[in-house]
């Protein structure tokens, strides 16, 4: 029987111990001490041989702290067995996977470099913005995906006529997979973002959602302008009750009261990121994908 060692990292604690419990496997955890400078001291103790470690850490903000983090701990682990899976719920750097502008780093593939540098075999991430940032990455990957977990919790909710809408055209199949699996329907906006300002408008005109209650369905949520815009212009629009499912909640620059005061209802996210509007659980998918 396969044997696993989870270790947690700083940023994905809680979660890393629910995937060790739900995998029967012992847990290891992290010490982090932070010098005055900002320099971290971070200790692994304990760790068994021979099995396959798999260490859990989410690369949301502080991203860069927390990427090295990351890479410190698996080039430890490393010492321990040569099968380091790195579990990566949140992945940090997706969205820059190609050079938009002339000139641009495609993060991405420096990050890969770096992983594979400190003996990564394998990553598994939940929801990654693109197909072409896993691919970028040039490690062996799994990506799973959290949308069967929110519609769990969606189905419990007494919804009047409800809608699934994608705030843009790149979460159009997101949105059908969501709708499928509630057994409605679906649409998706039309979003401009400017490349350069990062500002965001919602380009389509007209849409039929007069009374309908409305769950956006996203990826992620950083700044909250794709899901504010998306609200402003479907209460326009004249919908009932617009609620939020996302997987990443980073709600960067209070986000969430933003979002609140444009009128969403309720924030449902994920424990890939700790926070208030973590409400489904990924432990046990991610523990099913490792199995
Ligand atoms: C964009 O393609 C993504 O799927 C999200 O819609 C976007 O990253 C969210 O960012 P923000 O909350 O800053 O609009």
């Amino acid at each position: 029987m396969v044997k696993f060692t989870v270790i947690g990292g700083d940023s994905s604690e809680d979660l890393a111990r629910k995937i060790a419990r739900s995998l029967k496997a012992p847990y290891v955890k992290t010490e982090n001490r932070v010098f005055p400078d900002g320099e971290s001291k971070i200790t692994i103790k304990k760790i068994p041989r021979n099995n396959i470690i798999l260490v859990v850490q989410s690369t949301y903000p502080p991203v860069d702290t927390n990427l090295l983090h990351l890479l410190s701990v698996i080039s430890k682990a490393r010492k321990y067995s040569s099968k380091i899976y790195a579990i990566i719920p949140y992945m940090g750097y997706a969205r820059q996977d190609r050079e938009f502008l002339e000139g641009e780093v495609i993060s991405i593939s420096v990050i890969g470099k770096l992983l594979r540098a400190v003996g990564t075999r394998k990553i598994i991430t939940v929801d990654i913005h693109s197909n072409i940032a896993l691919r970028e990455l040039k490690i062996p990957s799994e990506n799973i995906t959290a949308i069967t977990e929110l519609v769990k919790y969606f189905k419990k909710k007494k919804l009047t006529n409800p809608l699934i809408v994608s705030p843009d055209l790149g979460g159009k199949q997101r949105a059908i997979k969501f709708a499928n699996l509630m057994g409605i329907e679906s649409i998706a906006l039309k979003k401009h973002r400017d490349r350069k300002t990062g500002v965001v408008n919602i380009v389509t005109s007209k849409v039929n959602v007069k009374e309908r209650d409305l769950i956006l369905v996203d990826d992620m949520i950083s700044t909250g302008g794709s899901i504010i815009r998306s609200t402003q212009f479907l209460k326009k629009q004249k919908c009932k009750r617009v609620f939020v499912a996302c997987t990443h909640a980073l709600l960067v620059n209070n986000a969430e009261n933003r979002i609140k005061k444009a009128g969403v209802t309720e924030i449902i996210s994920t424990n890939t990121i700790p926070k208030k509007t973590s409400k489904v659980n990924v432990a046990k998918i991610i523990a099913d994908a490792v199995l």
